[in-house]
This record gives C-alpha cells, sequence and structure tokens, in this order.
C-alpha cells in the first residue's frame, strides 16, 4: 500500500515500506513516525508485548554507556546509526558530564537526519555538533565526511558507538571488516560502545515470538539479523572490555534505585535479546 506523502516527510524518504528508524521512534513514544510503520509497530507489539520495553532497555543502555565513556574523559563521539533524537542523545548526556564534548550523529534513514539537523539548529552549537546521512557500511564515505565536519580531532581519542545498528548489517556482508576498519582509524584511548540482537542464549518459551517479529522485519526496508554472543565479540577482538564484558543490555552498569525498562528486566535480563559491550583501544 502507498501512503500519501506526508506533508512534512523529508526528501528521500521511503514511505511505502516501514522503516526500523521511524519503528524504533514509535516505540519510544516518539512522533517521527508514519502510519505505515505505527502499524508495523502496532503488529509487532501483538506479536512480542515486551518489545517497547525492550527498545527502551537498550536506548538506556546507550545513555549509560556515553556517560561512562565521558566521565572517563572522553569528550568526542562518532554516533553511527543514531536514529531520530529522543529522550537522552549522546550530545546531551555528553554535554551534561563535560560542557565542551562534542559529538557527530550519522544515519542512513532521511527522516532520522532531518530531526537530528532540527534539534541541533535549536539545542547544539555549529563547532561542536553536526549530523550527516551516511551509510554505516561504507567507512569510506563516513569517515572523512565526519572528519571534514571539524568536530572531530581524529588525534585524540574518540567515543566510537554503534548502538542497536549492527543488526541491520547483513549475514552475507562483512560486517566485522567494517567494524574493523572504523577501530583501525581510532587512535589509542578511544572507546567503542556497541549493542546487537541475538537468539543466542534467549528464553526459549517466547522463541516462536522472537521469529515472528525477525520474520515480520524482513518485511520492512530494513531487515535485522541475530548474532551469537561469540560473532558479538569478535567485533571487539584487540581491544580491552570493560567490565562486566559481554553482557545483556540490562546488566551493563545497571543504576541504583532504577525504575526504568532496564530494571523490569532484572529477574531475567536474557529476555531483552540485547548483548553489549564496552571496549577500549589499547
Ligand atoms: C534501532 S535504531 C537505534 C538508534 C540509536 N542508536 C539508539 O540506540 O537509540 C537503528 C538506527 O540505525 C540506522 N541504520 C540502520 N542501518 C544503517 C546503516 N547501514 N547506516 C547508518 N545507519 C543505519 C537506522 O536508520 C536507525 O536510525
Amino acid at each position: 500500500m502507498t501512503q500519501a506523502p506526508d506533508p512534512e516527510a523529508p526528501e528521500g524518504v521511503d514511505l511505502d515500506r516501514p522503516n526500523a528508524a521511524r519503528i524504533y521512534d514509535w516505540f519510544l513514544g516518539g512522533t517521527a513516525n508514519w502510519a505505515i510503520d505505527r502499524e508495523f509497530g502496532e503488529r509487532a507489539v501483538q506479536t512480542f508485548p515486551m518489545i517497547k520495553t525492550i527498545a527502551r532497555a537498550g536506548r538506556e543502555f546507550l545513555g549509560r554507556g556515553v556517560r561512562y565513556m565521558a566521565e572517563q574523559g572522553i569528550d568526542q563521539f562518532l554516533d553511527i546509526g543514531s536514529g531520530v533524537p529522543t529522550v537522552g542523545n549522546v550530545h546531551e548526556i555528553a554535554t551534561s558530564v563535560n560542557p565542551n564534548a562534542r559529538c557527530v550523529y550519522v544515519d542512513n534513514e532521511p527522516v532520522a537526519v532531518a530531526h537530528s539537523q532540527i534539534l541541533l539548529e535549536r539545542d547544539g552549537v555549529a563547532d561542536r555538533h553536526a549530523v550527516l546521512q551516511g551509510d554505516l557500511r561504507n567507512p569510506a564515505d563516513v569517515w572523512p565526511r565526519a572528519l571534514d565536519t571539524g568536530v572531530l580531532d581524529p588525534k585524540r581519542p574518540i567515543g566510537l558507538i554503534m548502538v542497536g545498528v549492527l543488526y541491520f548489517v547483513g549475514r552475507d556482508e562483512p560486517a566485522l571488516e567494517i567494524v574493523q576498519k572504523y577501530l583501525s582509524l581510532l587512535p589509542s584511548g578511544s572507546y567503542f560502545l556497541s549493542s546487537h540482537l541475538t537468539d543466542d542464549g534467549v528464553p526459549t518459551n517466547d522463541g516462536e515470538s522472537r521469529d515472528k517479529i525477525h520474520k515480520q522485519y524482513q518485511q520492512s526496508s530494513t531487515p535485522f539479523h541475530y548474532r551469537s554472543r561469540a560473532e558479538f565479540a569478535e567485533f571487539f577482538s584487540g581491544l580491552e572490555l570493560v567490565d562486566p564484558g559481554i553482557s545483556w543490555v540490562s546488566d551493563w552498569h545497571p543504576e541504583a534505585g532504577e525504575t526504568t525498562a532496564s530494571a523490569r528486566m532484572a529477574d531475567d535480563p536474557s529476555f531483552s535479546g540485547g548483548i553489549c559491550a564496552l571496549g577500549r583501544k589499547p
């Protein structure tokens, strides 16, 4: 079904098929989504009612990871697959720790890029914040353009973020080589923060729902792919893993007294199906 173009849809937006950035925005309660995305999201919730909570838990991990890096002195971030801005954006969290923190956002979805531009025009500082449309799978394009913004200094440690995005890289695509290329470009002392969906070690009593969600996403413009814990760990080879190493998203530096989505998973963190880690380049 072809949707009538929304008057505010940025150029290049595919409104014929639901899209992960806009569905995720809907899961998180945002408004940068269209009927086709909401219908998809509602079906996903019917199949797998915890999916919104799981999306929030992933977002909360992103926030804790960024805060941790900023507290270690990282003051510049490259966030690839940054999504539609929502609660707890990377530059806001980083700035709350260090008012001079810098951030470049990259996403391949025009809606995510347009909304980030609007946010940065309103709240950002031109020489410290930038956004560009780019494809994670093309480091030879993304890296020089990220540096061309003038926001990042490639001689000083950078916090590279790929949270909730590597599972959109196909199993037949060179995901490991792509990540390793970015890591090779980072100076010593840089960090790599990432998370990934897995079907490895998740509760089996909802296995059917996970399979259904997986199949549903294959019909969107942005199918996702599970990777095992061992495959995810490979992304961090050569890095020093910050404790607790590879973990479930809700288990990574949980905050005391949290009443959030992550805390709701405390009884069974594997329920999220999201694994994560933070590594430091020696
Ligand atoms: C699930 S959202 C995660 C957003 C954010 N990182 C977070 O954790 O809250 C995934 C984002 O990755 C983007 N994305 C998917 N494939 C991408 C690619 N090849 N290059 C850049 N961005 C991509 C999507 O457009 C979407 O905005």
